[in-house]
């Protein structure tokens, strides 16, 4: 069966502050490689070949970035709503009329699930939705499902209180991935915003369609949409966590022979690296500079900032352009935006 996929891609990243300010949230680097790179190798890997990005906030940048695809295994378009639809809004507006079983993806989620054993387990239940979910401990900031034995969907709580969650004792989530017949369009009324998670699957369940739940267990699933889960995930990419994933690499840099650069950390191309720094568990993009024995440990660095002599910065992450000046220390957590500048001894 011919199958599209459609990922949602035009949220603000608001939680990601001050990253995307610049960096829409689909391309931020991760280890170095625009973000959706990531899930446009899963979906090339289950020979998914039409790609739409449905996009709003900074297009222009996704779409220069990530042209037509066709250097990443896919053939992508583009859909940019006038204002932001919502999810399910978003959906129905990239459908353009459109009537095919669609993968409909979240643009933030770092998943090395396998798609095709999905979408097999969607026509296996003859459904017209299905949503995968993962278990986390604290499903709060998620979509709560519960599902019966079979597999089938009886409820959805998009965003439960601590309190609703902890009395539903549930802890599969929406991972944000969808399997969806046509039919799901007639749900969502034409030129409206709409969500899935609040109109769409709640409509889903009072029609009594066939509305299934896959289970992910062995896979892994993070939603990358706070610093600290991107700087999580960089961590987990780095610790090997995450099969599936092309191998990093990095690139040619000019290295001081007494500086020291452990073995999991990756180092973009034209980086220099002074004598005596020290970069551990860390991602420094391209051209970045790092000074005499400045330390650098668990942190994601991008492109052209520049760490000066005897700073120090764990697991942090600093912006595109940024001058951290001599002696400051950043501690665990911080986050600093593109082109700032930090004085000498600051401390955040
Ligand atoms: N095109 C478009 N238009 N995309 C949108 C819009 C919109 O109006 N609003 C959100 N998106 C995109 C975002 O860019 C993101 O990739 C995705 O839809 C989900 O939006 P988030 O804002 O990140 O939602 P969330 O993380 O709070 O919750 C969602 O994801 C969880 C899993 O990570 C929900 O789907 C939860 O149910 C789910 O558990
Ligand atoms: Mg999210």
């Amino acid at each position: 069966m011919h199958m599209r996929a459609l990922i949602l891609a035009g949220g603000k990243g608001t939680r990601l502050r001050p990253l995307t300010v610049y960096t829409p949230k689909p391309i931020v680097p991760v280890v170095n490689r625009p973000f959706l790179l990531f899930q446009l190798d899963i979906l090339a890997k289950a020979g998914i070949k039409e790609v739409t990005l449905s996009l709003s906030y900074q297009p222009n940048k996704i779409e220069d970035l990530l042209g037509d695809g066709t250097d990443h295994g896919v053939h992508l378009s583009f859909v940019t709503e006038p204002s932001p639809m919502g999810t399910g809004g978003a959906y129905r507006f990239a459908s353009r009329g459109n009537r095919e079983t669609t993968i409909v993806l979240n643009g933030d989620i770092l998943t090395n699930a396998d798609i095709k054993r999905i979408t097999d387990f969607h026509r296996s239940k003859n459904a017209e939705a299905t949503i995968a979910l993962f278990p986390v401990p604290d499903p709060s900031n998620y979509g709560l499902v519960e599902t019966d034995q079979e597999g089938k969907v009886l409820r959805f709580i998009e965003k439960p209180s601590p309190e609703e969650a902890a009395a539903l004792g549930l802890n599969h989530i929406n991972a944000g991935i969808y399997v969806l017949e046509p039919s799901v369009l007639d749900l969502i009324p034409e030129g409206e915003n709409a969500s899935f998670e609040y109109d769409v699957f709640p409509k889903l369940l009072d029609s009594k369609k066939p509305f299934y739940a896959y289970l992910m267990d062995s896979e892994y699933w993070r939603d990358i949409g706070t610093p600290e889960s991107y700087l999580a995930a960089h961590h987990d990419l780095l610790a090997g966590k995450v099969d599936g994933v092309p191998d990093f690499e990095s690139g040619e840099s000019e290295t001081a022979t007494t500086a020291i650069i452990d073995s999991s950390s990756v180092i973009g191309e034209g980086c220099v690296i002074k004598p005596n720094a020290r970069i551990t568990n860390s991602v420094l993009g391209t051209g970045v500079h790092v000074e005499e024995k400045a330390v650098i440990t668990g942190s994601v660095i991008w492109p052209y900032t520049r760490i000066s002599t005897f700073s120090e910065v764990t697991d942090s992450i600093v912006g595109r352009g940024s001058h951290i000046g001599r002696n400051v220390t950043l501690r665990a957590g911080s986050v600093i935006g593109d082109k700032a500048t930090l004085p000498d001894y600051s401390k955040a």
